[in-house]
This record gives C-alpha cells, sequence and structure tokens, in this order.
C-alpha cells in the first residue's frame, strides 16, 4: 500500500491535526478533502484555522515527505487504513443531517476493498455506525468498521490528542484490534467499549458540558435580574471549595459541537432530552438576555453598539455557530448602529479594534480572547460577561 492512512476530510478542524501527529509518528499520510483550497495553504504550510504549535510540525511532516495530499477519493483503494472526519450538523429542525454521511459512504463504496479498515472519527448519531456497517454488506463490501471518536478541544489538538484517552469500538474484533493499533501511537491508554456506547459516550460528554455552561449562565442571569454581580457570588461558591471546582464562568456557549450534539442526542431520545433542549433555550436566549438588559437601561435605537469578539470561543478564529453574530443580527434590529471586530477572524464586514473602541457608546465583549484584558476603557458601558476586565460581570 502506498498509504498507511489515508483521511477523509483531512484538512478540517480535527482531521488535518490527526494526520500531521500520525505522519510525525512516521506513518505514510494521505489527506484527502474535497476542499481544494484548504489543500494548497496546507500544502504551503499554512494551516487554514487557529490550531496551536501546529505549524512548525506541519512544516516538518512537509519536508520529511510523510504527508500527502489528494481532491480525490481514488487515494483511498491505496491506503491501509481510511479515517473519515466530516462535519456532522443538525438541521433547521434540529435533526442530524444523515444525508452527507450517506452521500460520502456512496462515493466511498467503488474506493473502499475488502479487508480494509475504516475508521469513523466523526461524532455521530447513535446507531449511525451500525447502518454504515449495514450499507457495506448490501453493497456486497466487507469492510472492518470501528468508530473511535474525537475528543480533542478545538484549537489543542495536538496537545491534547496524546494526553486523551483514546475510545475503541468496532463490529469485528480485527476491527478493535487494527484501530488499537493506529491510536496506540497516541496514547497507551485505550478505552474498548461496543460502537453505541462509544456513540452515546461522545455525545453525553459534549452535552453534559453544554449543560455545565447552561446552569453558569442561569445563574447568571438570576443574579443579574436582582442587580447583583455573578461575580461575588461565583467567588463567594468557589473560593477554597473543591466542589465546586469545575464550575465554570458564564458567557456565550457555542460553536460547532456542543449544541449539535446536545441536539442530537435529544433527537435520538424522541426529543425527551428536557434537560438538554432547556440548556439550549438558556444558552442561546443569552444574546437575547444581553440586548434586552441593555435596552431597560438606553435607547438603543440612538446607540452605536460596538461587539468584540466575534469568533465562538477565546484565542480562535472558528465563527462556525458563533452567538457573536446572533447578538449582531439581534442588535441590527434594536441599535442605531453595530460595530464588530476580532483580532482572529477573517471576515470583510468587521471593523477594526480601534474603531469599534472608539465609535461606539456601548461595547459588548463577546468572546474572552486574551488581549482584551489589557483593555483601558473609560467613560463607556462594558458589557462583561466573561469578567475579562475584572470589573464584574453585571449589565
Ligand atoms: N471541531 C472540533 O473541535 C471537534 C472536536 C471533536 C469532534 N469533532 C467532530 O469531528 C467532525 C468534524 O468536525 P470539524 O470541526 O473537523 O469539521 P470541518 O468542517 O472543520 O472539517 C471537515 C472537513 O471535511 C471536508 N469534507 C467534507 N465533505 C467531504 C467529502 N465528501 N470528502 C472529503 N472531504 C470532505 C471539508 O472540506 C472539511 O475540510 C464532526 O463530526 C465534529 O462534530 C469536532
Amino acid at each position: 500500500m502506498k498509504y498507511d492512512v489515508c483521511i477523509i476530510g483531512g484538512c478540517g478542524h480535527v482531521g488535518l491535526p490527526l494526520a500531521i501527529l500520525l505522519a510525525s509518528k512516521g506513518k505514510e499520510v494521505c489527506v484527502y478533502d474535497t476542499n481544494e483550497e484548504a489543500i494548497e495553504l496546507t500544502k504551503a504550510g499554512i494551516i487554514p484555522f487557529t490550531e496551536e504549535g501546529a505549524e512548525p510540525l506541519l512544516k516538518q511532516v512537509l519536508k520529511s515527505n510523510k504527508l500527502h495530499f489528494s481532491a480525490t477519493p481514488d487515494v483511498v483503494t491505496e491506503s491501509e487504513i481510511a479515517v473519515l472526519i466530516i462535519g456532522t450538523p443538525v438541521d433547521e429542525h434540529l435533526n442530524p443531517k444523515f444525508r452527507i454521511m450517506k452521500n460520502v459512504i456512496d462515493e466511498l463504496v467503488p474506493y473502499l476493498y475488502d479487508g480494509q479498515l475504516l475508521v469513523l472519527r466523526s461524532t455521530v448519531y447513535p446507531g449511525l455506525s451500525k447502518r454504515i456497517n449495514d450499507w457495506f454488506v448490501e453493497a456486497g463490501k466487507n469492510i472492518h468498521v470501528a468508530f473511535c471518536p474525537e475528543r480533542i478541544l478545538e484549537g489543542k489538538a495536538l496537545e491534547e490528542m496524546e494526553n486523551l484517552p483514546q475510545i475503541i469500538s468496532s463490529f469485528t474484533e480485527e476491527g478493535v484490534q487494527r484501530a488499537s493499533a493506529l491510536f496506540s501511537l497516541l496514547t497507551k491508554d485505550l478505552v474498548v467499549v461496543e460502537p453505541m456506547e462509544a456513540e452515546l459516550a461522545k455525545l453525553f460528554t459534549n452535552s453534559w458540558r453544554y449543560l455545565k455552561f447552561a446552569i453558569a449562565n442561569q445563574f447568571y442571569m438570576i443574579a443579574n435580574d436582582f442587580d447583583l454581580d455573578f461575580y461575588n457570588i461565583y467567588h463567594a461558591m468557589t473560593h477554597n471549595y473543591n466542589r465546586t471546582k469545575d464550575f465554570p464562568r458564564p458567557g456565550f456557549a457555542a460553536g460547532p459541537c456542543l449544541f449539535k450534539d446536545t441536539m442530537q442526542l435529544s433527537a435520538f431520545h424522541n426529543n425527551n432530552f428536557f434537560l438538554g433542549h432547556t440548556a439550549m433555550l438558556i444558552n442561546e436566549g443569552l444574546p437575547n438576555y444581553v440586548v434586552s438588559q441593555l435596552g431597560k437601561q438606553y435607547t438603543l435605537s440612538e446607540k452605536k453598539i460596538g461587539i468584540l469578539g466575534m469568533a465562538f470561543k477565546a484565542e480562535s478564529d472558528d465563527i462556525r455557530e458563533s452567538l457573536s453574530y446572533k447578538l449582531k443580527k439581534i442588535l441590527e434590529i434594536e441599535a442605531k448602529q453595530v460595530l464588530c471586530a476580532d483580532p482572529y477572524v477573517k471576515d470583510a464586514t468587521l471593523a477594526d479594534e480601534k474603531t469599534v473602541l472608539q465609535e461606539s457608546d456601548i461595547i459588548i465583549i463577546a468572546a474572552p480572547h486574551k488581549r482584551y484584558k489589557e483593555l483601558k476603557i473609560k467613560d463607556k458601558k462594558v458589557v462583561d460577561i466573561w469578567n475579562i476586565l475584572n470589573n464584574g460581570g453585571k449589565i
């Protein structure tokens, strides 16, 4: 075989770090991705998104000629193992978009060969790995299907991938053995379970995190409604008290994973995941809450409002499902003008930070980029739910 591993979706946020890491371990890795622009950037040694510490390692593996690229699926046939890591979003009804995965599998069938290992690395709706396994059987293909979910924190993939235990599952014993051998290149800490258990382990983990952020946001709103600064209460709750050590700070909880994975779990349980739906209403309602609170204090139609931080989280350029954009949309109806900036995000509609700071009457810090800690904002209303300026979080 020409390649040890082919990463399908290999230029994506989780595909590329895995490809680089495996190549750095001496494997011949082929990145297959339909995004030709991302392939060109990566070939030139540029990571198409922010990913801590990835560029030096990318340059190193390009130099050693261990990383290869293709925009067509024929390379799958030349690979010992195929790893599939494409996006798995939900639709406008908050149900998984199964069609995306079905189309990819249909496209791959002619290129996969009997005895090949296909590792599903995307987060999937429970039972989908089994359906995929069945589709291969129906197509007369004898593929070892494994499901081994990715659990890294976006932006910290390289640091985390070797430190996190890897969850391994497959429908065949050989699949378990070969997937275990692949991931033991990253860590010796492997957890072998059944495919459906692995699917739920991933969805439970993300939903649990989403719920934790929701309770912080709910408490924040309760405190604020009683004219109290949540951060005084937060300090009282967490200071030298181990049982609240992992209590998160409030703030916009969004991005391409937590929301949609909570909704996938809910869809799986016939929309009876009440905690998940409630968490969604709280987290998605926070931008509306901010605007309604400001509306009680100001005539917004006379105010220019500045939003700092458009990415869905700190030190990231990723705007997928970012609540900063939802906030912008709401304010565009309510306010005189909305000016937005973000040092990482490439978006031609954004202004520069200086203009936002100078021209806005009210500033909202929507993503807690570290650099905002240094901001000195005088004589303006600042909404700082994250308390990044250390002046409290009251609106
Ligand atoms: N982003 C994260 O931090 C993270 C963490 C853990 C798990 N996940 C899961 O991993 C999966 C991928 O997420 P992501 O953020 O990397 O998505 P992404 O959109 O960044 O990457 C997907 C890549 O797949 C490519 N692609 C799409 N269709 C293709 C096809 N038919 N053939 C070849 N390439 C194709 C895209 O061009 C893109 O580069 C999702 O299921 C997500 O839930 C993501």
